[in-house]
């Protein structure tokens, strides 16, 4: 393949860079070098385009020459503050408009997503069945009771696993934006006869993962603490459940997407997990005992934005593409820990 991998510079861009280069893929980087992720301008080299996905003129240098292009390209995070709310629809909805704007004759796309668009995840209710539980309330989260009832009994309910059919509910405005990149993606391909693969990702961690900046991850917020000697700080009551994928098993669902493309359907989604549910607080005490470090503080904190439980089922990725993540997740933290990133 001839690859334009925009947002290459960035933490799950590099692995997939490393990747596509290992596989003996021809690749041009696009990235903007945001100041809010990157301290430094990098030295001019071939194949990088430093320009923003925003402005056309970038982009089209970028896509010279070019057959499969993987859109990796946003401002990640929370999405919670307001402040932030026109930079994502810029950055995310503009950013993949300007892209589809610009693709020409190529008709192969993978688009980074996340599995923020569902929302909170699966949830049963004895007496209800499926349900979808809304936001939690701040009282609630404030007398510490985290877990969302259920909307029609209040009786307590049982997570599960999201599967790429299951409802799509945004909460934040990062999470609009990346599924708004979907649905624009999904309409450029049906517009133009292309392909798209939606990756949506889980909580991606591994070497390189950005510490001190607005889009730190936990992990890599737990291992910053413990190398400053300080205590993990768990929030809630540290029994939210995610699932924690290694960025080398997802730099691999990337490329193995974008090679199959031209035997997809115009719009496929694939959930991108580990496939093992873990709760914060586990992942703060296998990096805490893996560190040897002092034990995580279970805090109680909050954060309004967050959602409770959200683990996925990846089998779809598995059986179609056979994809098979390579990383259990207490190899995968000590390599987070003994990475230099
Ligand atoms: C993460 C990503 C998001 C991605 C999503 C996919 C980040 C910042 N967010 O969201 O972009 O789309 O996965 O599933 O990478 N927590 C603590 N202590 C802390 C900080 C956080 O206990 O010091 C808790 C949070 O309250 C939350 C959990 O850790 O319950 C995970 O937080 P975070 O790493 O920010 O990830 P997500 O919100 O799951």
């Amino acid at each position: 393949m001839r690859v334009l991998l925009t947002g290459g510079a960035g933490f799950i861009g590099t692995h997939v860079h490393d990747q596509l280069l290992a596989e003996g893929h021809e690749v041009t980087v696009l990235d903007s070098f945001r100041p809010d992720v990157h301290a430094a301008r990098p030295a001019r080299s071939p194949g990088l385009v430093v320009g923003d996905i925003r402005r056309a003129d970038a982009v089209t240098r970028a896509l010279d020459g070019v057959d499969t292009v993987i859109h990796l390209a946003a401002k990640v995070g929370l999405g919670v503050h307001l402040d932030d709310i026109d930079d994502y629809v810029s950055s995310n909805s503009l950013g993949t408009a300007v892209l589809l704007k610009s693709l020409g004759n190529i008709r192969n796309l993978v688009y980074a997503s996340s599995m923020v668009v569902y929302g909170e995840g699966r949830y049963d209710c004895d007496d209800h069945g499926q349900v979808a539980p809304g936001p939690r309330r701040t009282e609630d989260l404030e007398q510490g009771r985290f877990e969302p009832p259920c909307p029609h009994c209040g009786a307590p309910l049982r997570p599960g696993l999201v599967t790429e059919d299951a409802a799509l509910d945004p909460r934040n405005a990062y999470a609009a934006s990346k599924l708004n990149g979907e649905h624009l993606a999904a309409a450029w391909a049906r517009e133009t006869g292309g392909r798209v693969t939606a990756l949506r990702f889980h909580n991606v961690y591994g070497p390189g993962m950005p510490r001190n900046t607005p889009y730190a991850g936990v992990a890599a917020i737990f291992r910053s603490a413990l190398e400053r000697g300080e205590i993990p700080r768990v929030f809630e009551d540290g029994r939210q459940r995610r699932d924690f994928v290694h960025v080398r098993d997802v730099a691999a669902a990337v490329t193995l997407s974008a090679a199959a493309l031209p035997r997809q359907p115009p719009f496929t989604a694939y959930n991108v997990g580990s496939g093992t549910v873990t709760t914060i607080g586990e992942v703060a005490a296998e990096l805490a005992r893996a560190y040897g470090g002092p034990r995580p503080v279970v805090t109680g904190e909050y954060r309004l934005g967050d959602v409770r439980h959200i683990t996925a089922a990846s089998d779809r990725l598995k059986n179609e593409l056979g994809w098979k993540p390579a990383y259990d997740l207490q190899t995968g933290l000590e390599d987070l820990l003994h990475s230099a990133g």
